[in-house]
Order: structure tokens, then C-alpha cells, then sequence
């Protein structure tokens, strides 16, 4: 495994490849000419001896070195002048020029290794191609790394950085100083001690919206593509945080909720123990008071197991059929007198047929006596709430991929003051409220909306707010018809995130 750019695993580099000779000398015609000469030497040496000696005449021997050298000729021109083209072939590829493959006379040695050796260029070529490949796969998978990763070289400039820390930081950062991509001391320190081993610390980007990370600044083995020395990756950590406060406030949000009434509980006890002991008329009234309060801490209990039962088993879709305009016929039976005490009329609009919906009906319940329970309680005196039911193709856009089709929506409208842009994100954010006296005095947790959402995902369904102030909020549940919902989906897919 090599992390190089592709310019530095294919290409041989000036150091790795001994630099070949000049092609120089006589050419291919001269050299051939040089042999044949040289070949020729002998026969010619022992003919001109001979006549010397007087053993041969002097023109029989000229005709025989004639003769010799037409035979010689004949047989072994063709074979040097391939050699010879042979060796500057060679040549030329020793210095990296790409020749064609000479064309020979012969089918003899120079031939055969003339083809050899075009073959093993034509493999060179090949694997040459191959690691370029690799390296450019590499390439992409250090693009692919969610984690912004840079690298440094000795002098701490960037010689690599990926996708991602090109996202966070800028498009050119190559050739750029670290800290003109990190401004905060302890890593600039960290790098500048990189010799006493590598290490990892947190830090937070403040801009455009603060994110918090995990920066490890490893030093790398030597010899690397750039000269890369240092390595500094960037892991997001901003979510895990996120959750982290959220779960201590949580906690602290539910401990204060419960420990209002408790205080107020062991208060009345020590006045009805007390100065209070023997005032019949007090102690009806305290009595009173402490019942409310103990019923409060017992809702914010039952809300809160609620709460953890319903994420428990978030993942795993329902599969009953439910008919909602029962459930919700029920719901706003149980709700009448409530409403009655505000002068509030409760009405619900549907079609004559409706499609079941794919849920747990005591959940879907819950839901709708948190929904309609909030549209009595702020809608004003004197006024209706409707309960609309519609069946419709689809739902809206955020709707799980896996109930993209038709859906059940209820729309829940009051008459109340509404609510302000500002609020309805956080609505269903557990222990959220946008008036927290007045909605304990209504006997509120401020967990309604929050077991509302969780019941909304694990149904794969859509809780949509739409409120304007001065006339009032319509809350809308959009939930997988059954139909469809069943169709194919029985084992439903695993879900971690929630839709919004
Ligand atoms: N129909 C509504 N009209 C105006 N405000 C609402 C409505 N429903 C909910 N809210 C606001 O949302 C907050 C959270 O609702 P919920 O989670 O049901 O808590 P609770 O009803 O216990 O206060 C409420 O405190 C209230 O401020
Ligand atoms: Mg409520």
C-alpha cells in the first residue's frame, strides 16, 4: 500500500535510472561495413600470405579474396546490418525514448531479441499503467475518508490534504503553512514538537457554525511522496458532544421537574406536622394542593417511561392495521368535558372511506390526545378545534424513504395565539415550552410533543407545525397507510437517525 501521488509511483526518478550513453558513432550502413571487414580480414590475411610466398599467384589470390569476400557478403550483411539496428533500438530505449520495433532481415538472434525486447516494453508499459491505477484508487480513496486529513512536510507546509479538509478549510492549501489553516496554539505547538511523538487533542472550528473535533498529529515514516512528515487528521465530533449535553441536560431538566412538586410535597408535610397540625380548613386546602402535586410527579413519571419505552423500540416498525378515525373518535370522547370547561368545541372531518394506517394503536393515541389535548388547552375560549383526516397519495417530502407511499394525514387546527417561527423547531425537544408557568399550570410535562415525535419515527411518519400568530396552530400527522406500508415491508429496515 503506498499513499504517493501517481506522478511519483510510476515515473522512475532521475536518481533511480543510471543515465545511458549518447547514441553515437558510425551508422548503421558504416557498422555493418566495419564487420564485414573485420570478418573479411582473415581469408584476406592468409590469400595475400600465400602470395606472398609465392604459392599462390597474385591474381588467383585477388579473385579468391573477390570470391571470399562476395560469399562473406552474402551470407552476412543481412545478419549485421539487424544487429546493428538491433543495438540502436536498445539504445534508444536505455535512454527512454519510445522507437518503433526495427524491422530485421533475418529471422536469426537479433530478430528474436528485437521482439523480445518489444514485448517486454509492451509489459512495461503495462505495469507501469497498472500501478498508475493504484496510485490514482488511492488517490480517490484519500478523498473518500470522511475525516479531513493533511499532510505536512518538515518545514510544516501542506503537501496533501483530501476532499474534506478542503471542504473545512479552502481549495488550495497545498504548499500553504499550517497555521494559516489552524490558528490554535496547542496544535501548532503539538506539531512543532512532532520529534517527541505524536499526539491528539480537541479542538473547535467557530465558523460558519461551530464544530468541535478530534485532531491527531501523527509524524509519518520517512521517505514519502512530497516529502510528507506529518499527518493531522480532523474527526467530527460536534454530534457526539451534541448528545452528550443534551443527555446531562436531560437529566438535570427532569430532576427540576420532579423536585418542584417533591419540595412543595415535604413543605405542606411539614406544615400539616406544624403550625398547621390543628386547622381542619388548612389542612383540606393543603391536602388539595399536595394532590395536585403528587399527580403532577406522577405524570411526569409515566411521561418519562413513556419516553424511553417508545425510543426502546424506535427501530422496529409496528405492523397492526389501526383505523385512526376510531382512535381519534375516542380520544376526543375523552376529552369533551375538558373541552366543555372552555366553552371549546371539539369537531373531526373525514371521507367516508379512509385506509387503515400500519401502527401500535395505544401509541397512536398518545399522539393524538397529546395533539388534540394542546389544541384545547391553547386555543382560545370559545372556539373550535378540528380534527381533519385525509387520505392522500403521499406524504411530505421528509417522509422515510421506505413510506414514500400513500398516507393517512390528520390535521389538528386550534384557534389559539399561535406560535412563533422561533419556537416551532425546538417544540418537540423534551421539556420545551414556549411558556413554561402557564403550561404547568395546565398540568403540562412539556414531554407531549417530544413522545409525539419519537411515536411519529418509529411509525416512519411526519409530524409537520404550521402556526400564525393571532390565528392559531395546525399540527399535521402524516402516517404510512397500511396498504402500502405492508406491502414488501415486513421486515422493515433498521433505523438509527429520526426524521426531523
Ligand atoms: N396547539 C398549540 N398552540 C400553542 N402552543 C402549543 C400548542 N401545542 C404545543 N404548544 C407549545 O409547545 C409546548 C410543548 O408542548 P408539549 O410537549 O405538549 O408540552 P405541554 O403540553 O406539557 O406543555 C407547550 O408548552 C406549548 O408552549
Ligand atoms: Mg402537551
Amino acid at each position: 500500500m503506498s499513499d504517493r501521488p501517481s506522478g511519483q509511483t510510476t515515473e522512475p526518478t532521475p536518481e533511480t535510472t543510471p543515465a545511458a550513453p549518447a547514441v553515437s558513432g558510425p551508422s548503421v550502413l558504416g557498422r555493418a561495413l566495419r564487420w564485414y571487414a573485420l570478418a573479411l580480414f582473415p581469408a584476406a590475411l592468409v590469400l595475400a600470405a600465400l602470395a606472398a610466398l609465392g604459392r599462390l599467384a597474385a591474381a588467383d589470390a585477388l579473385l579468391a579474396v573477390l570470391a571470399a569476400a562476395a560469399v562473406t557478403a552474402l551470407l552476412a550483411l543481412a545478419p549485421l546490418v539487424d544487429l546493428s539496428r538491433l543495438l540502436r533500438f536498445v539504445q534508444e530505449l536505455a535512454q527512454g525514448a519510445a522507437p518503433p520495433t526495427p524491422e530485421m532481415r533475418t529471422h536469426g538472434v537479433a530478430a528474436a531479441a528485437a521482439f523480445a525486447l518489444s514485448q517486454m516494453r509492451r509489459e512495461m508499459r503495462r505495469a507501469l499503467a497498472a500501478s498508475d491505477r493504484s496510485a490514482r484508487s488511492m488517490e480517490d480513496v484519500f478523498d473518500a475518508l470522511p475525516d479531513a486529513v493533511v499532510m505536512l512536510d518538515a518545514d510544516h507546509r501542506v503537501v496533501r490534504a483530501n476532499m474534506a479538509a478542503r471542504g473545512l478549510f479552502g481549495r488550495s492549501l497545498t504548499g500553504r503553512d499550517v497555521s494559516g489553516l489552524v490558528r490554535h496554539p496547542p496544535i501548532l505547538e503539538a506539531i512543532d514538537q512532532i520529534e517527541g511523538g505524536g499526539r491528539e487533542l480537541e479542538f473547535s472550528l467557530p465558523i460558519p457554525v461551530e464544530r468541535r473535533f478530534i485532531v491527531s498529529i501523527r509524524p509519518l515514516p520517512g521517505d514519502l511522496a512530497g516529502n510528507a512528515a506529518i499527518l493531522i487528521s480532523f474527526h467530527d465530533i460536534t454530534t457526539i458532544r451534541r448528545m452528550e449535553q443534551m443527555r446531562a441536560d436531560f437529566v438535570a431538566n427532569a430532576s427540576h421537574e420532579l423536585r418542584t412538586p417533591l419540595s412543595s410535597l415535604i413543605g405542606f408535610i411539614d406544615t400539616l406536622r406544624g403550625p398547621a397540625h390543628d386547622d381542619a380548613e388548612a389542612r383540606e386546602r393543603f391536602l388539595g394542593i399536595m394532590a395536585e402535586q403528587a399527580a403532577r410527579m406522577a405524570r411526569l413519571i409515566e411521561d418519562l417511561l413513556s419516553l424511553s419505552r417508545i425510543e426502546l423500540n424506535e427501530h422496529t416498525q409496528p405492523s397492526h392495521a389501526v383505523d385512526v378515525r376510531r382512535v381519534i373518535a375516542s380520544v376526543i370522547e375523552g376529552l369533551e368535558q375538558k373541552a366543555a370547561a372552555r366553552n371549546v368545541t371539539l369537531a373531526i372531518a373525514a371521507p367516508e372511506s379512509l385506509p387503515a394506517v400500519r401502527g401500535e394503536p395505544d401509541e397512536l393515541t398518545q399522539v393524538f390526545q397529546n395533539l388534540i389535548e394542546n389544541a384545547v388547552k391553547y386555543t382560545l375560549p370559545d372556539t373550535e378545534v378540528t380534527v381533519s383526516i385525509a387520505a392522500l397519495e403521499r406524504g411530505p417530502v421528509n417522509m422515510p424513504k421506505e413510506a414514500q407511499g400513500p398516507v393517512v394525514a390528520v390535521a389538528v387546527r386550534d384557534r389559539g395565539e399561535g406560535i412563533a417561527q422561533e419556537h416551532i423547531p425546538r417544540l418537540t425537544e423534551r421539556f420545551y415550552r414556549v411558556d413554561s408557568a402557564r403550561s404547568r399550570k395546565m398540568g403540562g410535562t412539556g414531554l407531549g410533543l417530544a413522545i409525539v415525535k419519537h411515536v411519529m419515527s418509529r411509525h416512519r411518519g411526519v409530524l409537520t407545525i404550521d402556526s400564525s400568530l393571532g390565528l392559531g396552530s395546525v399540527f399535521t400527522a402524516y402516517l404510512p397507510a397500511a396498504a402500502a406500508a405492508t406491502a414488501g415491508t415486513d421486515a422493515p429496515p433498521q433505523r438509527i437517525g429520526r426524521p426531523a
